[in-house]
């Protein structure tokens, strides 16, 4: 994969890392003394208690890291669905990706290095179950070699069961829409966590079911590619919350201690036309299908869609925490009043082209939508993960002001009460985009896909600052 190297200019090529204190990083932030010093201030009548400084200081505990997938990362992977969506031309191959497989020591030395005391990363099913019921004893022990790397590098581990990629056999016996596959995704999580459960307490057990059901099952842009079969779509969804329930019992049963959780995806809505009806309508209707549902019905162990369904799950309060992935926003216009036309479309790029910065993707950035979903979704209390917040940029500081801006907004919904736990950038590395391919860069470290060179771009080191000093 040739390199792309629009932002060569900005990355910094990889060094060991720094003694505390030195280095151009943490020097951004001195802010030289005043020249005088300044009148006393007024005495304030509501002194905010445990107010130490004017920056924002983040909890003491909070997770600070970035997350990546198997399939974006690892390379070499064959034997799962979405291989075959790559053999099939749909989307650009994968091939070695970041060869993370291989690499992943080097990698976690880096996040290390940037302060970072926590990583999201997905194990790939097809790798541990090649073949239905039979389990890969190498595969097992390389996952379990990754886990101590990262202990070893003092990096609590996220672990993510499932992210989008089923196994080649289970695809092909229907994959999500089996009603088989509660039963095969059970037997995988219980061989999991009979391996891994002592090393790990943070599980994630899908990734965005609602993004690949949108992909999957109304877009037709990702495996099994149909389009608006809406019917067979709402089918997979109660396959995915009947998975994650059994799943969260499973993981308990190994671990009581476990945090389990799904990643949300999440996306600000605003009506195309926020004067038509319609569309505000759309909007509702999607903030509900897209970013609510799959959360209520887990927290109420019940499917609601409210006047049209109810079906009750095995069970309720089903996440420990809520892992929550934001990106952007989209403008919503509605197409009529059944299911699709209120389901809406999304505007194209050149609809509301007064909305200012856009991502290298075309997406907005967008970074209040991040204090707004995390105080809605404080309404559950629980703790909330940022499991995924990123940008594909071409200019690394562009990046570095998308997660100081998106940062802002976390230290504002702490300092409003939102148990915030943690803040994972996606993505560590350059990765596969899925679809998009290789021209999409989010990483904090840069990767030359030509020769598999990382280099640590500014943004990694500022954000590192930030973390050393758990401070904004
Ligand atoms: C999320 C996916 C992740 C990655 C980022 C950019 O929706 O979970 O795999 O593709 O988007």
């Amino acid at each position: 994969m040739a390199s792309d190297d629009r932002d060569a200019a900005d990355d910094l090529v990889v060094m060991p890392s720094p003694p505390a204190g030195a280095g151009s990083a943490a020097e951004e932030f001195v802010v030289p003394p005043p020249a005088s010093p300044s009148p006393p201030a007024e005495k304030c009548e509501h002194p905010a208690p445990g107010v130490h400084s004017a920056n924002f200081r983040f909890p003491h505990d909070f997770l600070w890291g970035a997350a990546t997938s198997a399939q974006q990362v690892e390379g070499g992977i064959t034997g799962n669905d979405w291989a075959d969506w790559e053999r099939a031309g749909k989307v650009p191959p994968s091939g070695a990706a970041c060869d993370h497989y291989h690499r992943f020591r080097e990698d976690f030395d880096l996040a290390a290095s940037l302060g970072h005391n926590s990583h999201r990363f997905s194990l790939e099913w097809s790798r541990i179950e090649p073949e239905e019921g039979k389990f890969s004893s190498e595969a097992i022990a390389h996952y379990t070699e990754v886990l101590e790397a990262l202990a070893s590098r003092g990096i609590t581990p996220v672990v993510t069961l499932l992210h989008y990629t089923l196994p080649r056999w289970l695809a092909l016996k229907g994959g999500w829409e089996s009603p088989d596959i509660e039963r095969h995704y059970v037997r995988y999580v219980t061989r999991v966590l009979d391996e891994f459960s002592p090393h790990v307490r943070w599980w994630i057990t899908l990734n965005e079911p609602v993004v690949q059901l949108f992909k999957g099952w109304l877009l037709g842009q990702w495996p099994p590619g149909k389009q608006d079969d809406f019917k067979t779509a709402f089918m997979v969804i109660r396959h995915m919350l009947r998975c994650h329930v059994r799943a969260y019992h499973v993981i308990h049963q190994h671990r009581a201690d476990a945090m389990v959780s799904v990643a949300k995806h999440v996306l600000a809505f605003t009506p195309c036309n926020p004067k038509r009806f319609r569309d505000r309508l759309s909007v509702r209707f999607r903030e509900y299908v897209f970013n609510r549902l799959f959360i209520d019905a887990l927290h109420k162990g019940a499917i609601r869609f409210p006047g049209l369904f109810w079906e009750r799950l095995p069970a309720g309060r089903t996440l420990d925490f809520i892992g929550l992935n934001y990106y952007t926003r989209d403008f919503v216009h509605n197409s009529g009043f059944d299911v699709p036309g209120l389901v809406g479309g999304s505007c194209p790029l050149d609809h509301h082209e007064h909305i200012g910065k856009r991502n290298a993707l075309g997406w907005e950035v967008y970074p209040e939508g991040l204090a707004h979903f995390l105080k809605l979704f404080s309404r559950y209390k629980l703790p909330i993960l940022i499991t995924e917040n990123g940008v594909p940029a071409a200019s690394d500081e562009d990046r570095w002001t998308f997660i100081y801006m998106h940062l802002w907004q976390v230290a504002r919904a702490i300092d409003e009460g939102v148990p915030v736990a943690g803040y994972l950038y996606w993505s560590l590395l350059d990765n596969y985009e899925w679809a998009d391919g290789y021209k999409a860069r989010f990483g904090l470290v840069g990767v030359d896909f030509a020769n598999q060179k990382r280099s640590v771009r500014r943004s990694a080191k500022l954000l590192g600052a930030v973390i050393r000093r758990s401070e904004l």
